[in-house]
């Protein structure tokens, strides 16, 4: 049987044991610099044991941004980011930063340009509740400027003292606007078959990886599955895991679903749809909630690796690492997973639970999260205090909410 503790080498860097959090957004930024909240966090989950954390979801540039308080990954950053990582680093963890541009999904008035950008024009779902009605399609230079964003943000992931960046190529986002037929509607080369949607983001990776050489691993998170009709099936994910591994990625994150269209999906377990509305002012807002509910599959009863055979197909047809998502939540789970021959368990919902899981599993086999998958946590998220887990009290999560928002970091490690 696999021995979750034991190290494992992804691309340069060696981590300690085969945990690594997933990049589940903390939104502990305030100004779009990290907050010590998160320095805080990101510490406790590297003290707990596991093996890489990763900083989720930071926007390669102000227009990249999905939201106005959403981390950026530019020049003044990079200090505030070494302060996390020699946090992390003096805990025996590796870091990893996932970088992404919302393409259509920005969200925030703040937009250089008239209309938000992706694969393909149309309407634009997102910027319509603020007025943003169309999208525009990338042009060739839309496209090139934007790999030289993404590979100036690795070169910056590099100078925070980041052992890895992640590419974020699922749930929506801009690179997944190009993977997902359900965004991706161009008649060039860069649409139409599975192979000529993942040509853009493996261009973008190759791009990536050419500049950071050896200095930091590169990670991309990829969609098994849209999980509606006419999305990205399995399949196309082969074909996607196949281009990435060719373009060099060190590792692949195997996710599913898409935050519009089947956010559910992402997860294994309905949203609290009621709970989202009540977070987000704005009529509009409620109604898209609302619809959300009404699309969602009933029944839909959460289990342990709700991903696990959709990800084995992937994991027959590659031969890079790969780490499995989905519900790990036991040391158990995580056996089975690295048995099915993943590299690495990748975890969100159990360590925003509890920080301390993987040295609890260390501690007792039988441990098992008491996470419900309610996915609350998500709702909470745009609240004052950032991303925890509303059903327990956790020792971190009082805390972090006595930490002052925005307070400078940089000396804090
Ligand atoms: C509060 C919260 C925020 C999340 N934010 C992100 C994110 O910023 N980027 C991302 O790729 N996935 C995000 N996710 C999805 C998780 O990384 C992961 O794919 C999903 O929760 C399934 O893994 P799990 O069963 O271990 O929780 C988020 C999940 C949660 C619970």
């Amino acid at each position: 049987m696999a021995d979750a503790f034991s190290p494992v080498q992804i691309g340069p860097i060696g981590l300690r044991n085969r945990f690594i959090r997933s990049g589940a957004n903390e939104m502990m930024v305030k100004a779009s610099l990290p907050t010590r909240s998160l320095l805080e966090l990101h510490r406790a989950i590297a003290a707990g044991g596991t093996g890489m954390t990763t900083l989720a979801y930071i926007a390669i540039s102000r227009d990249g941004r999905t939201f106005s308080e959403q981390g950026v990954i530019d020049d003044r950053a990079v200090p505030h980011y070494r302060a996390i990582t020699d946090a992390i680093h003096a805990e025996g963890a590796k870091a990893s930063a996932q970088i992404t541009h919302g393409g259509s999904f920005v969200q925030h008035k703040e937009l250089s340009t008239r209309r938000a950008m992706s694969s393909s024009g149309g309407i634009d779902k997102m910027g319509v509740m603020m007025g943003r009605v169309f999208q525009r399609q990338m042009t060739r230079a839309d496209m090139d400027q934007i790999v030289g964003e993404f590979v100036a943000a690795a070169e910056r992931a590099v100078a925070a003292g980041f052992d890895a960046v992640e590419l974020h190529m699922g749930h929506g986002y801009l690179l997944n606007q190009y993977v997902s037929p359900l965004s991706n509607k161009r008649t060039d080369e860069y649409g139409g078959t599975a192979a000529n949607r993942i040509r853009y983001p493996a261009e973008v990776l190759a791009a990536v990886k050419r500049a950071v050489g050896d200095r930091i691993a590169v990670l991309a998170k990829i969609n098994l599955l849209d999980g509606v009709a006419k999305g990205a099936t399995v399949d196309d994910a082969i074909v996607t895991a196949r281009a990435l591994e060719a373009a060099g990625a060190d590792m692949l994150v195997l996710s599913a679903g898409r935050n519009i269209e089947a956010s559910w999906q992402i997860f294994g377990s309905p949203m609290p749809y009621d709970d989202l509305a009540a977070m987000q002012g704005g009529l509009l807002a409620k109604l898209q909630f609302k619809l959300l509910k009404a699309t969602t599959p009933k029944n839909l009863a959460f289990r342990e690796l709700y991903l696990l055979d959709a990800a084995k197909k992937v994991r027959a047809a590659v031969s890079t690492k790969l780490g499995y998502l989905g519900g790990v939540q036991s040391l158990e789970g995580a056996e089975t997973a690295l048995d099915a021959g993943f590299d690495a368990v990748v975890m969100a919902r159990a360590l925003v639970h509890d920080p301390d899981i993987v040295n609890k599993f260390r501690a007792d086999r039988s441990h098992h999260s008491q996470c419900t998958a309610c996915n609350r946590c998500v709702a909470v998220m745009y609240g004052p205090a950032g991303t925890y887990c509303p059903v327990v009290d956790n020792p971190i999560d009082v805390a972090l909410n006595q930490i002052p928002a925005g307070e400078d970091i940089r000396h804090a490690a």
